[in-house]
């Protein structure tokens, strides 16, 4: 059966290293994506007022910012959320000093803001660790004004040839198990609920076991 917000919120709590080793593992043979191809397609998503949902430590987000700075983008004001409090403790500690983050203690799926307040929103790597994922989808597009975009990665039921689908399968269990892991989806499936909460879909790219879309809240609602 899946876990609460709350035993999620505990699977999360492990030492730095070992989440950013692990992470990297994850990466490499659940997703079969990098690092490079989150920063290409997250790194330009940031509007003027932008929210991160479950940004974790904060260790992409600082890469993120890194990778905007770079490549000579504008500073935005940033608020970012998890539901684990271990998590964000670490990300209190990396943006300590930086006026420009924002940071708060919430469920993606409750959100504590106005409606129509964020210009865009990611979600790296965490819709498939949400247990109300239909809940999460229609709050983000709550607090986002119309015309706003969020842009997403989607863990997908693992493809590809032997071994690395059966590899991909093995983390994957052990992530459920763990509780780090709520679900991967089948692309159609999340696309649906995507839809359904309300956003229009405007870029979708299917690569390895991650599914890359970018949603935007339509400008009129009638
Ligand atoms: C795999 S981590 C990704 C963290 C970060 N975005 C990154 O890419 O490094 C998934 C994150 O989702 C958070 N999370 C899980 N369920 C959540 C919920 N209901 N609301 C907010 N955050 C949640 C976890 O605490 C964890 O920090």
């Amino acid at each position: 059966m899946g876990k609460t917000r709350d035993e999620i919120a505990k699977a999360y709590h492990s030492e730095p290293w070992w989440y950013d080793i692990r992470g990297f593992f994850i990466l490499t043979f659940a997703y079969n994506s990098t690092i490079g191809a989150q920063l290409r397609f997250f790194g330009p998503h940031f509007g003027k007022n932008h929210i991160e949902i479950a940004c974790g430590t904060g260790t992409l987000l600082d890469l993120f910012l890194r990778w905007r700075r770079w490549h000579k983008l504008p500073q935005v004001d940033i608020t970012g959320i998890d539901y684990a409090e271990s998590m964000l403790a670490g990300a209190m500690r990396r943006f300590a000093g930086n006026g420009r983050v924002r940071l708060r203690h919430a469920d993606a799926a409750r959100l504590p803001f106005a409606d129509a307040t964020f210009d865009t929103a990611n979600i790296a790597n965490a819709i498939h660790c949400f247990p109300a994922v239909d809940s999460a989808l229609l709050d983000v597009f709550r607090v986002l004004k119309p015309g706003a975009t969020m842009a997403a990665n989607v863990l997908l039921y693992p493809r590809g040839p032997w071994p690395l689908k059966s590899i991909a399968e093995r983390i994957n269990t052990w992530g459920i198990r763990k509780g780090i892991l709520y679900t991967p989806y089948e692309c159609e499936d999340i696309r649906r609920r995507i839809l359904a909460a309300g956003f229009e879909i405007i870029r979708e790219i299917r690569s390895g076991n991650t599914y890359n879309v970018m949603a935007r809240k339509p400008v009129s609602l009638g």
